[in-house]
């Protein structure tokens, strides 16, 4: 089987969920305690042993570009002060040079348009998609528990959460066949069923191993659900093609594309991080003890 090397980044959405903080900030650019939610996912991708992160923006995303470009002066700067820690901490976010290709969506069609913006540098191979907006808390990078699936089974593999059965509305649903608690096999998919519609309520994340014939069936994908060109619609398309997976990764997701996902991620990772932890524990519990 061909090795997943290539992670697509979908960032030319709109954010209009969480506006006004995303009218002049991309909203992949708001922070998580102390790194912008971009830098989540790209960490996650480089752990997961993935080698060529190709990012597809949109007019005013700019600072994504250079989050992840060098920053000589403020590098000279920190140098000069003493500051290693801050340094170390700016050089990090830096993967190698030329393993990041950024290419635009002229317009928001859907996740779907935006994924087929990235086939020339896609070309004919097997490929990862992460959607920062879905911040993963996990132990081994949900990424890497994907191409670990992907091995095992080929085809397209997603990352799958199990959802209330009022919110199917929300969320691209799968068509179960089979189901050993961790992999469940699928023979269709529903972007967004009502409840009574749903056919299950495994509902699809924001990490995907996609094969080249989602990006084949892009190729001629129409407009669906919202107007919009769907992802969900192409991995339907290629369900006679190839296996499609849904996997239960072991790890929480905090959805940082709506207000309240953002806030609960910024809390659980402020109380992770040893240098916030302690005053976030005690205001919380301030606060709770004010809502009493
Ligand atoms: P969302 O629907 O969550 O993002 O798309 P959005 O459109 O930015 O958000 P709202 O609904 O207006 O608040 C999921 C992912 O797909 C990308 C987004 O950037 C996000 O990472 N996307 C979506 C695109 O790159 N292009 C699109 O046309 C649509």
């Amino acid at each position: 089987m061909q090795r997943v090397r290539k992670v697509v980044f979908p960032v030319a959405g709109l954010g209009t969920r969480v506006l006004p903080a995303a009218k002049a900030v991309p909203k992949e650019m708001l922070p998580v305690v102390d790194r912008p939610v971009i830098e989540y996912a790209v960490e996650e991708a480089r752990a997961a042993g993935l080698e060529a992160f190709i990012f597809v923006t949109g007019r005013g995303k700019s600072a994504i570009e250079d989050h992840f470009d060098r920053a000589a002066e403020l590098e000279a700067l920190l140098e000069a002060k003493g500051k290693s820690k801050e340094l170390a901490e700016v050089r990090r976010c830096q993967p190698p040079a030329g393993s990041l290709v950024y290419t635009r969506q002229p317009q928001p069609l859907g996740l779907g348009h935006a994924v087929w913006c990235a086939r020339a540098f896609v070309q004919d191979e097997p490929f990862a998609v992460a959607l920062p907006d879905d911040l993963i808390r996990a132990e081994t990078p949900c990424l890497k528990q994907l191409l670990d699936a992907h091995a095992e089974v080929g085809g397209n593999v997603v990352a799958v959460i199990d959802v209330p059965k009022d919110q199917t509305a929300r969320y691209g649903i799968l068509d179960v066949t089979a189901d050993d608690g961790r992999l469940a096999a699928a023979q269709g998919l529903v972007e967004k069923p009502a409840p009574e519609d749903a056919p299950s309520t495994l509902s699809i994340i924001g990490r995907y191993i996609l094969d080249p014939a989602v990006m084949r069936a892009l190729d001629t994908q129409q407009a669906g659900h919202g107007g919009e060109i769907q992802l969900t619609d192409a991995l339907a398309a290629t369900i006679h093609e190839v296996p499609f997976h849904g996997l239960r990764f072991q790890g929480e997701r905090f959805d940082c594309g709506n207000k309240a996902g953002y806030v609960e991620a910024t809390l659980q990772f402020a109380l992770d991080n040893p240098e916030t932890a302690e005053a976030t524990r005690a205001a919380m519990r301030r606060m709770i003890a004010l809502e009493d």
